[in-house]
C-alpha cells in the first residue's frame, strides 16, 4: 500500500498531494494558534467546523465568480483545492478597528472605520508577519502592480459578499484575512483566493450583543471556542454531520 505525500504542514492545516496534477488535498488539523505560535493548543472539532465553513464561504464566492482554489470538500476533514504559487502576502481588509489596528494607531475596537481599508502583511514567522506597503512589495518583487491591484479587488471583493452573508445572519464582519495564489489557465495568470476563510482568520461579532464568535474567544480567553464557531456554522445553516468524527479518507476524482 503506497501512502499519500505529504506536500506542505502548517499551523492549522497539511496539503497533500490530490488525485490529480494541479490538485491537493487540503486537511483541517484541530491545533489552534496564537501570537506567532507563543499560544498553542488542540480544540477538538475545529478543524472540523473550519473545513465547512471554509466550504460555505469558498463555494459561494466561485458561485458568485470570484475565483478560488476550492474545488469540493472531501470528508469532513479535507477538501479538494487547485494547486496554486502561494504570494507570501496576507491581505487583511478591515471595516471596523480592531486588533493590532487598534493598537497601531491608538483607535477604540468597534469604532467603524471610514471605507474599507486594506492592508499587507509580508508572510514569514521568524519577523512576525510584518506589515508591509505596496513599496516594499514592489521593490522585493513579492508581487507585481497588476498582482496587487488584482489582490485588492479580489479582497474587497470577498469583503462585499462576506460583510452581506454575514449580516443576513446577525453577524457583524470587523476584519478578515486572505490568502491568495497564482494560478495558470491557459496563456493566462490570474490570481486566487487561496487557504481558508473561516473564524480562525475573521473578527465576527454578533451583531446585537457583540459578542465574539471568532478566534478572539482563544486569543483572549473569552470562552469556549467550539461553541462560538458552531454558533457561526448554525447560523449560516452548514452543521456538520456525524458529530464532528472523521469520515472515511479521500475518493479518487475522475
Ligand atoms: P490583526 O488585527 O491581528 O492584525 O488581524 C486582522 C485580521 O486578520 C483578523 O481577522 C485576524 C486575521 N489574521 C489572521 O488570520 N492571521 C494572521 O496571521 C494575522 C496577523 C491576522
Amino acid at each position: 500500500m503506497s501512502r499519500r505525500r505529504l506536500v506542505y504542514e502548517g499551523k492549522a492545516k497539511i496539503l497533500y498531494e490530490g488525485p490529480e496534477p494541479g490538485t491537493l488535498i487540503q486537511y483541517f488539523k484541530d491545533d489552534a494558534t496564537a501570537y506567532n505560535a507563543e499560544k498553542k493548543a488542540v480544540i477538538d472539532g475545529k478543524g472540523v467546523l473550519n473545513n465547512r465553513i471554509s466550504e460555505h464561504v469558498m463555494s459561494g464566492l466561485n458561485a458568485i465568480g470570484v475565483p478560488t482554489h476550492f474545488i469540493r470538500r472531501l470528508n469532513m476533514r479535507e477538501q479538494l483545492i487547485r494547486a496554486c504559487e502561494i504570494i507570501p502576502l496576507e491581505v487583511v481588509v478591515r471595516n471596523v478597528a480592531a486588533g493590532s489596528m487598534s493598537k497601531r494607531l491608538g483607535l477604540e475596537e468597534g469604532e467603524q472605520l471610514p471605507r474599507p481599508i486594506v492592508e499587507f502583511y509580508y508572510k514569514d514567522d521568524k519577523l512576525g508577519d510584518p506589515i508591509v506597503s505596496e513599496e516594499h512589495i514592489l521593490a522585493f518583487n513579492w508581487a507585481s502592480q497588476q498582482d496587487l491591484d488584482d489582490m485588492v479587488a479580489l479582497a474587497l471583493r470577498v469583503n462585499d459578499f462576506l460583510a452581506g452573508m454575514f449580516m443576513g445572519v446577525g453577524i457583524r464582519l470587523i476584519d478578515f484575512k486572505i490568502e491568495t495564489g497564482r494560478i495558470w489557465d491557459g496563456d493566462f495568470q490570474r490570481i486566487i483566493v487561496a487557504d481558508e476563510i473561516s473564524p480562525d482568520c475573521c473578527r465576527l461579532w454578533d451583531t446585537r450583543s457583540e459578542r465574539k464568535l471568532d478566534k478572539d474567544v482563544f486569543r483572549r480567553d473569552l470562552g469556549d471556542l467550539i461553541e462560538a464557531y458552531t454558533e457561526v456554522a448554525k447560523r449560516l445553516g452548514i452543521m456538520p454531520e456525524n458529530g464532528g468524527k472523521v469520515l472515511a479518507g479521500p475518493k479518487l476524482v475522475h
